[in-house]
């Protein structure tokens, strides 16, 4: 007899739990890739954690075609691309309208864009052996360290680095937290703190995790608003690190990452931004923030809460766009956003 599928806590909202439906969950239970990776790892994490946005990860770039019945639906929902669909890489910094949304420096902190890329030929994170990570560590830290100009920084393994720093990292919003409970129930977080590592320049512009979510989040960030600075700056160091890295790729999804949600470009593209009106009124915050299909985080990134009416503004869809668009949606949002913040700010000043 046929196992019954997962049952889902009644408020349980995440995409797996739209998706897996008893019959894809017998048509899948019992596969497993080439790299060992199990259905039931992939689905793991959105079992243990209900309150997941997603739920699933995949361990290699065979699980994206094995368990496709429930990746695609999946990916179609949340990216709005259908597996027809193709994908486009744009990284041509030069064909973003736009500069800086706030030359004034009034409501932006500071302007973040990352990528994840992960590296071809190895299994994705959750698969990862111990000794295939230390091997991708290695090779990433020498690679790194051969950067040149405004690039050039220095690596650091996280075991090397003492508490005190990696704290202040921390909140300084240069390195990834520990303990990630949605990570740990796919066994992205085995060996820790072994393998993991960050690399950057002096002035924390241009920054590489290595071995987090995905094996390479290569981050360029600075204070204010100056987007396109900051895009050409990625741009750069992803084309130099490609030159001795192979990135994993694939002609339909794109970079391939361990989450669904970072296929296509892999980009993120945020500002931290001072919008403490339109944070009291989130019905008009979310409809525009919708309309330019973009997300709200808190402060302290994913799953935080905003401190201070400052929040993480960052584009949604990362497939089935370019990097161009994705930077663009948020400029387009950012612009928005800032002229609503203004609006709501005069009439509180009428009304006194
Ligand atoms: P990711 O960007 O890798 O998806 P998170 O949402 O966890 O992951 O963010 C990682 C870190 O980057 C957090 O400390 C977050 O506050 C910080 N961050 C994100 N955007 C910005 C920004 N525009 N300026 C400064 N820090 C940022
Ligand atoms: N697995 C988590 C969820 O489903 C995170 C999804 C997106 N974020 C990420 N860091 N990949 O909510």
């Amino acid at each position: 007899m046929a196992t019954k599928v997962p049952v889902f806590n009644s408020d349980c909202s995440s995409l797996l739990a739209k998706y897996l439906s008893q019959q894809v969950f017998s048509q899948l239970e019992d596969k497993v890739t080439t790299s060992g990776y199990t259905f039931k790892q992939a689905i793991n994490s959105g079992l243990v954690n209900q309150d997941s946005g997603v739920g699933v990860y995949a361990g290699d770039a065979e699980s994206y075609t094995m368990f496709a019945p429930l990746f695609d639906p999946i990916i179609a929902d949340y990216h709005n691309f259908n597996p027809h669909d193709s994908h486009q890489s744009n990284l041509h910094f030069d064909e973003l309208f736009g500069l800086n949304p706030d030359p004034t420096g009034k409501y932006i902190l500071s302007t973040r864009i990352r990528v994840g890329r992960n590296i071809a030929d190895m299994p994705l994170g959750p698969a990862l052996s111990r000794q295939q990570r230390r091997t991708i560590e290695l090779q990433l830290a020498k690679t790194l360290t051969g950067l040149s100009g405004e690039l050039s920084g220095n690596y650091y393994s996280l075991g090397n680095i003492d508490a005190e720093t990696r704290k202040q990292l921390i909140a300084d919003h240069f390195l990834f937290k520990a303990g990630d409970r949605f990570l740990d129930a796919v066994g992205l977080n085995r060996d820790w703190p072994e393998g993991r590592g960050i690399f950057h320049n002096l002035e924390k512009t241009f920054l590489v995790w290595v071995n987090e979510e995905d094996q390479l989040r290569i981050i360029s960030m600075q204070p204010g608003g100056d987007i396109k600075a900051v895009f050409s700056r990625l741009v750069k160091a992803v084309n130099e690190i490609e030159v001795s890295v192979p990135f994993l790729f694939d002609q339909r999804l794109g970079y391939l990452t361990s989450c669904p949600t970072n296929l296509g470009t892999a980009l993120r593209a945020s500002v931290h931004i001072r919008l403490p009106k339109l944070g009291d009124d989130l019905i008009t915050f979310k409809a525009i923030t919708d309309h330019h299909q973009l997300q709200i985080r808190g402060t302290s990134g994913e799953h935080s809460v905003s401190e201070g009416g400052v929040f993480d503004i960052s584009n949604k869809r990362r497939l089935g766009v370019t990097e161009v668009e994705c930077v663009q949606d948020l400029y387009d949002g950012v612009v928005e956003l800032i002229e609503r913040e203004q609006e709501l700010a005069i009439n509180v000043d009428l009304k006194k």
